[in-house]
C-alpha cells in the first residue's frame, strides 16, 4: 500500500529477538540488553499473523533482524512457515554470520531465499574487541557455510569506522572479487550506543570512493549506491544515510522483538501490535504504514529520534 508520501510499503523488517551472541559497540552496552521475558517477545503464531496480514496489505518481502536471529530458538521453523505464507516473495536474513555452521544448510531448506552477513573487519583482534569477545573465524567459517549451503547473492556488510577500520577498505572490498559476494559499506548512523560517540567515528562513505578509485557507478539497488570493480565479479554498494539521506524510495516498516511497528528506524513512534489480531491488527498496520515519516533529520548533526539502539529494532 502507499504511505501519505506515495512510498509503496513492500518490505517489512521483523526482529525476532534483541539478544546476540556478539555485543558490538555501535549496537549493544557492555552489559548486553536487558533481557526481556520470553513471554514479551512475539510468538511464532503472531509473527505469522503480522506477516500474513502485511502480504494483505502489500508487503512482498520480509526480512528477519535481531539482535541476532539465529540464536532465537526454533528460528528455522519459523522461517518455514512465513516462507510458505502465499505472497511472500522473498524471505531473507541479516546475522553476523556465526551460527551459519549451524544453521545454513537448515536455512537453506526452509526456503530462506538470501542472507545478509555483518562483518566489519578483517582483523582478529580488532574483530573480539568490536564484537566484544566475537570470533572472526566463527563468522569467516559461516560464510562458507552459507556459500556451500547454496546461498547466493549474500550481501556483506561492513559499517564504516572512522579510526577502526577505514584502512580496511580495500581488504573487505576484495571480498566482492570472486563474486561469491556483494560488500556494502554503510554509514555509521548515531543511534543507540554509538549516538554521542565523536565526529571522526562516523565517515562519509566518500571514503570508499577515495581509496578505490577505479570503481565504476552503476544504477542504484535499493537504498545502496552500486558500483563494479573492472575485473571483479561481484559488486561493492555504498549505503549513505547520513551524506545521501535515501528516506524517499524508502519501502520498508519494521517491527520490534516486542511486538510494536517502527514506521521509520528513526521514529520515536510505535504502534504496539500485541494482542491485535483480525482487524485490528490490519488497522494498526495499515495507520502504521500510511503515517512513515517523510525522512529523518540526522544530517543536521541530530541523533536519531528512536529511542531504542539497532538490537532492539533490528537495523
Ligand atoms: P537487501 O534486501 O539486501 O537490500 O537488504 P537491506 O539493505 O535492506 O538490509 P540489511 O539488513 O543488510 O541493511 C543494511 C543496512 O542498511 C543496515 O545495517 C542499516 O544500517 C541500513 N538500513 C537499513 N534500513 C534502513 C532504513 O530504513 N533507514 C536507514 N537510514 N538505514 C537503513
Ligand atoms: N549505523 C549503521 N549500521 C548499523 N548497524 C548496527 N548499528 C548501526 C549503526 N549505528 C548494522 C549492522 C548490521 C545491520 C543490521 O545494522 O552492522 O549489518
Ligand atoms: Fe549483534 Fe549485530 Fe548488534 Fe553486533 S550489530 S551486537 S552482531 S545485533
Amino acid at each position: 500500500m502507499l504511505d501519505n508520501q506515495g512510498r509503496n510499503i513492500r518490505y517489512l523488517r521483523l526482529s525476532v529477538t534483541d539478544r546476540c551472541n556478539f555485543r558490538c559497540r555501535y549496537c549493544m552496552p557492555a552489559e548486553g540488553v536487558c533481557k526481556r521475558e520470553h513471554s514479551e517477545m512475539l510468538s511464532f503464531e503472531e509473527l505469522t499473523e503480522i506477516v500474513r496480514t502485511a502480504v494483505s496489505l502489500g508487503v512482498s518481502k520480509v526480512r528477519l533482524t535481531g539482535g541476532e536471529p539465529l540464536v532465537r530458538r526454533g528460528i528455522v521453523d519459523l522461517c518455514r512457515s512465513l516462507r510458505a505464507i502465499n505472497g511472500v516473495r522473498e524471505l531473507t536474513m541479516t546475522t553476523n554470520g556465526a551460527l551459519l555452521p549451524q544453521y545454513a544448510a537448515e536455512l537453506k531448506q526452509a526456503g530462506v531465499d538470501r542472507l545478509n552477513i555483518s562483518l566489519d573487519t578483517l582483523n582478529e583482534d580488532k574483530f573480539a574487541s568490536l564484537t566484544r569477545g566475537g570470533s572472526l573465524a566463527d563468522t569467516l567459517a559461516g560464510l562458507d557455510a552459507a556459500w556451500n549451503a547454496g546461498f547466493r547473492g549474500t550481501k556483506l556488510n561492513a559499517v564504516l569506522l572512522g579510526g577502526v577500520n577505514a584502512d580496511e577498505i580495500p581488504a573487505l572490498a576484495q571480498l566482492a572479487q570472486d563474486g561469491k559476494y556483494e560488500v556494502r559499506f554503510i554509514e555509521l548512523m548515531p543511534i543507540g550506543e554509538c549516538a554521542d560517540w565523536p565526529r571522526e567515528r562516523f565517515l562519509s562513505a566518500d571514503a570508499v570512493l577515495h581509496a578505490l578509485p577505479e570503481l565504476q557507478r552503476l544504477p542504484n539497488e535499493g537504498v545502496a549506491e552500486l558500483y563494479r570493480m573492472p575485473g571483479w565479479k561481484g559488486k561493492i554498494g555504498l549505503i549513505r544515510p547520513m551524506s545521501h539521506r535515501f528516506c524517499a524510495d524508502c519501502d520498508r516498516i519494521r517491527v520490534t522483538a516486542d511486538g510494536r511497528l517502527k514506521p521509520c528506524l528513526h521514529s520515536a513512534q510505535e504502534i504496539p501490535l500485541r494482542g491485535l489480531h483480525g482487524e485490528n491488527l490490519e488497522r494498526a498496520l495499515r495507520e502504521g504504514m500510511f503515517r512513515k515519516p517523510v525522512s529523518h533529520h540526522m544530517q543536521s548533526g541530530q541523533p536519531s529520534e528512536s529511542r531504542r539502539g539497532m538490537s532492539q529494532i533490528g537495523g
